[in-house]
């Protein structure tokens, strides 16, 4: 592929973390490293975070980044466990804190990888390699009927949750799914096409993504340990492509009284934009303010 991740709504997260030169912030999400690279030569000093060694080795390999340690930091992690990440790296009382969720470019095209209906490959889904936690294959294979519809209705808002959960089943008796293109299948048979331009399999894979990565339950881990490492007038800035998540953004920012709120609606990109970047279409990004000294 030609680049390894295009950056969504990159002048726009610049403008609500207010970068300023010398001062900490956190990328936890660092994928292709746009937005730390543009927090870089705004000033900014860097703790670059991702949980697939894939994208630090990309960007330690990358000759537009300057030497970890000065002002760039690269740490394999979980952002579950951002305060313990910070600390070690000496990273508290920061000025802002980046959450860019989800894939990047790299690793929904990278072939092997599982996450795209587009490219047959063994239904894997980890975004990190070296944990042994289920894969999409496993989750497929091993859950009820039920517990799949609730994935694919909760996580996917899959309109067709229970007639996917329930063809999945039957397929599964003459044999494990195992690879991409097996679903993608079994889902284009059940749900046909789907009207607008979204591929039929769309929902059944982000749901099986968000699951196998428990995407959900590592957001509401972050949010209050993002909030303790800012300092007063840091800045916290989400960038989400689901509604649940969006959500869970916009209640945990409404629901702190040491947090302003500054963003009351959630910024979207620009047609611009998303003609040049598609995947910028479900993009929302929420800012908020800390108030206070802690
Ligand atoms: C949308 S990409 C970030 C792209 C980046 N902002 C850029 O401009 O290149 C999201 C990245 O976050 C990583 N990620 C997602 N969830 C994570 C988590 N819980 N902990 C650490 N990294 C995570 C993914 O592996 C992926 O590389």
């Amino acid at each position: 592929m030609e680049q390894f991740h295009v950056p969504v709504l990159l002048k726009e997260t610049l403008e609500f973390l207010n970068v300023r030169p010398g001062e900490k912030y956190i990328d936890a999400t660092l994928g292709g490293g746009g937005h730390t690279w543009a927090i870089i030569h705004a000033g900014g000093k860097v703790l670059g975070i991702d949980q697939d060694k894939e994208a630090l080795e990309y960007v330690k390999s990358n000759p537009e980044f300057p030497v970890p340690n000065s002002r760039l930091v690269i740490t394999y992690g979980n952002f579950a466990h951002l305060k313990e990440i910070a600390a070690e790296a000496n990273f508290s009382q920061v000025a802002g804190i980046l959450l860019d969720l989800g894939l990047s470019g790299y690793q929904v095209e990278s072939a092997g990888r599982g996450f795209s209906f587009r490219q047959d490959a063994p239904l894997d889904m980890r975004m990190d390699q070296t944990v042994e936690t289920a894969t999409a294959a496993d989750l497929l294979n091993g859950l009820g009927r039920e517990e799949l519809a609730k994935l694919f209705r909760v996580y996917g808002e899959e309109p067709f949750a229970q007639a996917l959960a329930r063809a999945i089943v039957r397929q599964r008796k003459t044999g494990k799914i195992t690879t991409t293109a097996q679903l993608a299948e079994i889902v284009s048979r059940v749900v046909g096409k789907r009207q607008g331009k979204i591929h039929p399999a769309t929902l059944v894979f982000q749901a099986l993504r968000i699951a196998v990565n428990d995407e959900i339950n590592c957001l509401k881990a972050v949010l209050p340990q993002a909030q303790e490492l800012l300092k007063k007038d840091g800045r916290l800035v989400v960038i989400s492509f689901h509604s649940l998540e969006d959500r869970i953004v916009k209640d945990y920012f409404r629901g702190q009284a040491v947090l302003k709120v500054l963003t009351e609606k959630p910024l979207a990109a620009t047609p611009e934009e998303i003609r040049i970047n598609p995947r910028a279409r479900s993009a929302k990004l929420r800012a908020a303010e800390k108030t206070v000294k802690e």
